[in-house]
């Protein structure tokens, strides 16, 4: 079910609504209405106040709705516990990781996150009703060892729900980036509780840039894009991530019974860094060499003057070197 502000959701379809208008149409008073909007003001810079004509979200937004994502599903629907629609989260992840008694097959999808956690401890940046913010907990009763490999498979997942929803030429950049033409697309986070050799759980964290408002272009590092870019369409996003919801809960239970193997060849073709130049960097050292792809557990393989080396993502970092 989703929670968002009735206010947010009429504004939703782009039209400019005066303070009067939404008041009759919600039922509520002029100064209510008011009281709402100074209150989402602030953090909704999409909404656009107009005197004399009320306010406005130009070009429209297609809010989260748990039917249509639903529709994307098909036999994967099987595999999902619940699907939890969400306003505003600090972090998607943190969140569902600490849930009480959350079910394998749980997932939480956010029109927004307050403070989105991206790798190696930095942030991501996650506007209102523009991306994909989702999180999704599975359990592993063989416990954390069984994980190897994990995030390629779902690296593997989210480019083929990208291929299905129309985007050729996806790549994946070890460890986990979705990347298009060499720029970001997307990022996965899986972050886990619990034991080596016991019963543990994931979860799969998932951000893809949709339609990110270029005013925050400027807070990300690195070259990125998003899917309307690329498409160059107002783009549907209860259809694409009802599609990677499809694909990862599709994989799960194979990755449970085969792991990294039935994935490799699949990441392996999807490699963008795959004989190219790299530069590995980790806190003592940076190493340069050419990428070989990925071995068995998942570890990338760089060959450095005829030596293969393999490095786990856990402790380094890679970039192409020019
Ligand atoms: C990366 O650094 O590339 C990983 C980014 C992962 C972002 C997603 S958005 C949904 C989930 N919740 C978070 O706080 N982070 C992940």
């Amino acid at each position: 079910m989703s929670q968002v502000n009735p206010i947010l959701k009429l504004l939703a379809d782009g039209q400019f609504h005066s303070g009067e208008e939404i008041g009759e149409i919600l039922g509520v008073t002029r100064s209510a209405v008011w009281q709402t909007l100074k209150r989402l003001l602030p953090a909704h810079f999409e909404i656009q106040a107009v005197r004399g004509r009320g306010y406005c979200i130009p070009d429209g937004l297609e809010l989260l709705d748990g039917m249509m994502i639903r529709a994307e599903l098909g036999e994967a629907e099987a595999q999902l516990a619940q699907l939890e629609i969400i306003e505003s989260v600090d972090s998607t992840n943190r969140y569902v990781l600490n849930k009480p008694n959350v079910e394998s097959g749980f997932a939480l999808i956010a029109e927004q996150q307050t403070a989105g956690r991206g790798r190696l401890g930095r942030s991501w940046i996650s506007p209102f009703g523009r991306n994909i913010y989702l999180s999704l907990l599975w359990r592993f009763p063989e416990g954390s060892a069984s994980l190897t490999g994990l995030s390629l498979a779902v690296g593997v997942s989210v480019a083929r729900a990208l291929q299905l929803y129309g985007v050729k030429g996806i790549n994946l950049k070890w460890p986990n980036d979705i990347v298009y033409e060499s720029q970001k697309l997307g990022g996965i986070l899986l972050e886990l509780n619990g034991d080596v050799v016991g019963p543990c759980q994931v979860v799969i964290g998932i951000g893809l840039n949709v339609h990110m408002p270029a005013a925050l272009s400027t807070g990300i590092a690195q070259p990125w894009t998003d899917v309307y870019s690329i498409l160059r369409q107002q783009p549907q996003r209860n259809r694409l991530v009802g599609l990677v919801l499809r694909e990862l809960l599709l994989m799960l239970p194979r990755f449970q019974k085969f792991g990294l193997a039935s994935f490799r060849e699949s990441w392996q073709q999807l490699d963008a860094l795959y004989n190219q130049p790299v530069v590995v960097q980790s806190l003592q050292e940076q190493v340069f060499g050419i990428a070989k792809g990925v071995d068995e557990l998942g570890y990338l393989l760089v060959d450095t003057k005829g030596k293969l080396q393999r490095f786990s993502s856990a402790e380094v970092s890679v970039r192409k070197s020019i």
